[in-house]
């Protein structure tokens, strides 16, 4: 496949780095680390996953120059000391026997640096947070700032000496050098603030100093956010401008984009095409002809192609992708790009964990981060017959990872496509994305001659008795909830009636005109799916209403859907009203009570009640009282456990390995 992908393999020397191909993993905290700021084993297992599916360069997470003041979350690496140095070094071994080249992003976070941790304020360009709701940052001082700057040049030696083979100064994304560089956070009045120039000295000192530290030899790296997407923020004509005071030494322009207010084109949302940024790297070559890293929901390998084979940029970051396959790269040489395990962009278990959560990152798709990838080599010991219930990604999860360990195994599914919930949902068009993971689940599953799949299988107590289990598994998934208000029954999802669930709304999703100016649709329920229903209906130009019952809108989602969401419902206008309760359901109304009291009707063309799933078991108790008598264990996964997202699902899933220990079949 290399010659199907010349230019995705073909190798890059930048001084005296050369890269085997084009696929840098971009910088990504991962929560892994120590409280020390020592990188982990589980670090360096999960680096080296990456380094080992053939990725070319794999940038480490962002490291702080200097700890507290700069440090960015709990668990952040530091690279502030040279007992650092040790660790770090035995990491860049074990990466470079598989080939991989590594560097390491440098970083001091300035206002998003969190006092509640570092015990200190924040510090800044001027007193300005880094995001809305963030704390109050102090200027930083001019001896201050040249203090810094040393502090970079020793952390890139640092870096130098534990063996990396290039350095990436982090100076975008709304942590310090990017707060100096936009004029939405820098309002300085010094040498400091005001031009593009004076915005851009601290980052210039910067890389002066590292390559002071570093020598003529050794790659920098900078990354930017060249389009902030920001009111008031640079542009990418500013930040063209700006580069100007920073190319003489650096050598590869990470170009990124976002600050922390539009993260959603940093991280990117799912709806964004794959490589929809690489515009910007384009821009960035082209004035300073320096090679060039583009990234963003890059996933499929003729996109990657097509951008290198234009010369847009000359290597292709992928981050995420990463994470849910770390073998991309060999997948994609070694002829097996149908075995592509494609990141769906749902930021659940990655930025949903780090940013929102402050925990170590896990993966919707792939329930090998961080461990137990290598499950499949293992073997049972004895025959074992596994019967899964429901053909949702739960389920197939189960299926596919008992057969590979050499289970006979029966899925059986009553519909007629497998993959549940996640294709329904993937047909709604800003969610096409989500349709990739079932889409490999079934042709993993295809791929297992002891995987026996019966689709449009009602599935029976006597039917399962006949396929003799050892093990069964319960995966049959959710429904959506309807809590006895008056009217509920009787008009959801009824065929002439304007009341719907989600799942009716998908059903009829072609129905919908393109252009549906003026219509009226109020959703109760403020969740991930009532929001996957304002933004379809937004976009086609209705008048969208949202009813939620607690005192935010987006409760519990990730920070970047999050943050999107909000963006879409100030532009479209939604009327959100929180703290507010469903009474009754008419055909052409909602009778809502609002937190003052007051009994309004919220009238619609179109009504939505989305207000979550509740697990849907048809047959468990009937199962469990059939083989009440035997060894048989009833495993009960995913939502038919309780509703949840799709990562508890697959997790459970693969999870089956505990059980077949459990019952010694390995
Ligand atoms: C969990 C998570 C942590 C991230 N941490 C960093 C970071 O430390 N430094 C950085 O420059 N970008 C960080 N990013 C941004 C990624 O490097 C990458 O640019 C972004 O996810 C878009 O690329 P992708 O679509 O290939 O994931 C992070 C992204 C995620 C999902
Ligand atoms: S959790 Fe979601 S966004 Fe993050 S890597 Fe996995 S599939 Fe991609």
């Amino acid at each position: 496949m290399r010659n199907k992908y010349p230019h995705i393999f073909e190798p890059l020397t930048i001084r005296r780095m050369t890269l085997k191909n084009r696929i840098m993993m971009t910088p990504m905290g991962t929560n892994y680390g120590d409280q020390n700021g020592e990188m982990t084993f589980v670090h360096i297992d999960y680096y080296e996953q990456r380094a080992k599916g053939g990725t070319g360069l794999l940038m480490v997470e962002n490291a702080s120059v200097f700890s507290p003041q700069g440090s960015n979350g709990t668990t952040q690496l530091r690279i502030d000391h040279d007992n650092y140095i040790p660790r770090l070094w035995y990491f860049t071994e074990r990466m470079h026997k598989h080939g991989a080249c590594v560097g390491i992003q440098i970083n001091h976070a300035g206002a998003s640096a969190v006092s509640a941790r570092t015990g200190m304020q924040p510090v800044s360009a001027s007193d300005i947070p880094s995001k809305a709701g963030g704390e109050i940052p102090r200027p930083l001082e001019k001896e201050e700032i040249y203090e810094i700057v040393k502090k970079y040049g020793e952390a890139a030696k640092r870096a130098q000496a534990a063996g990396f083979d290039c350095v990436e100064i982090h100076a975008g994304h709304s942590y310090l050098l990017s707060q100096f560089l936009s004029p939405t956070t820098n309002k300085r009045t010094d040498e400091f603030g005001g031009s593009a120039e004076n915005r851009a000295r601290f980052t210039k000192l910067v890389i002066e100093e590292v390559r002071k530290q570093v020598g003529p030899f050794f790659p920098i790296f900078v990354r930017i956010s060249a389009e902030e997407f920001m009111e008031g923020g640079n542009t990418l004509e500013d930040t063209l401008d700006y580069l100007q005071y920073f190319q003489e030494e650096v050598d590869v322009f990470d170009v990124s984009a976002g600050l922390n207010g539009s993260i959603q084109y940093q991280i990117d949302a799912n709806y964004l095409p794959d490589g929809w940024r690489s515009y910007m790297a384009k821009a960035v070559k082209e004035k300073y002809g320096k090679p060039c890293v583009t990234m963003g929901n890059i996933r499929d390998p003729k996109v990657a192609e097509e951008i290198l084979e234009k010369g847009d940029a000359d290597i292709i970051g992928m981050g995420r992708g990463l994470i849910a396959d770390p073998a991309w790269v060999n997948k994609v040489e070694f002829n097996r790009e149908d075995e592509l395990r494609k990141c769906i962009s749902c930021n659940v278990g990655c930025a949903g964990h780090r940013i929102g959560l402050n925990i170590p990152i896990r993966c919707t798709v792939n329930p090998a981060v961080n461990a137990n990838d290598e499950y499949y080599k293992r073997k049972i010991n004895k025959p074992c017959n596994v019967v899964v219930v429901g053909g949702g990604t739960a389920g197939l999860e189960a299926a596919c990872t008992a057969a590979e360990v050499g289970c006979t195994t029966f899925l059986l599914e009553k519909k007629h496509e497998l993959g549940g919930l996640s294709v329904q949902i993937s047909k709604i068009p800003d969610k096409k994305r989500l349709a990739d993971f079932p889409t490999y689940m079934i042709n993993r599953a295809s791929k297992l001659k002891n995987l026996f799949v019966f689709t449009d299988n009602d599935t029976t107590v006597e039917q399962v008795k006949g396929l003799k289990p050892d093990i069964i598994v319960n995966a049959t998934g959710s429904n959506p909830t309807l809590p006895p208000i008056t009217g509920l029954m009787d008009l959801v999802d009824k065929d002439d009636s304007n009341v719907a669930t989600v799942i009716k709304m998908i059903e009829r999703i072609n129905d919908y005109p393109e252009d549906m100016k003026g219509k009226k649709v109020a959703v109760v329920g403020g969740g991930a799916v009532g929001l996957d229903v304002m933004e379809f209906f937004t976009e086609r130009g209705c008048d969208v209403t949202i009813i939620e019952m607690l005192p935010m809108i987006g409760n519990g989602l990730d920070p970047i859907t999050k943050c999107d969401t909000a963006a879409k419902m100030k532009k479209y206008n939604v009327r959100q009203m929180t703290n507010t309760a469903l009474q009754e359901v008419c055909n052409d109304k909602f009778i809502v009570k609002t937190p003052e009291g007051n009994i309004e009707n919220i009238d619609f063309d179109y009504g939505f009640v989305c207000l979550g799933m509740r697990a849907n078991t048809p047959i468990i108790n009937d199962l469990e009282e059939a083989f009440a008598d035997t060894d048989v264990e009833i495993y009960n996964i995913g939502d038919s456990k309780r509703a949840r997202r799709i990562i508890e699902g697959t997790e459970e899933g693969r999870d089956i390995i505990k059980v077949l220990e459990k019952h010694e079949f390995l």
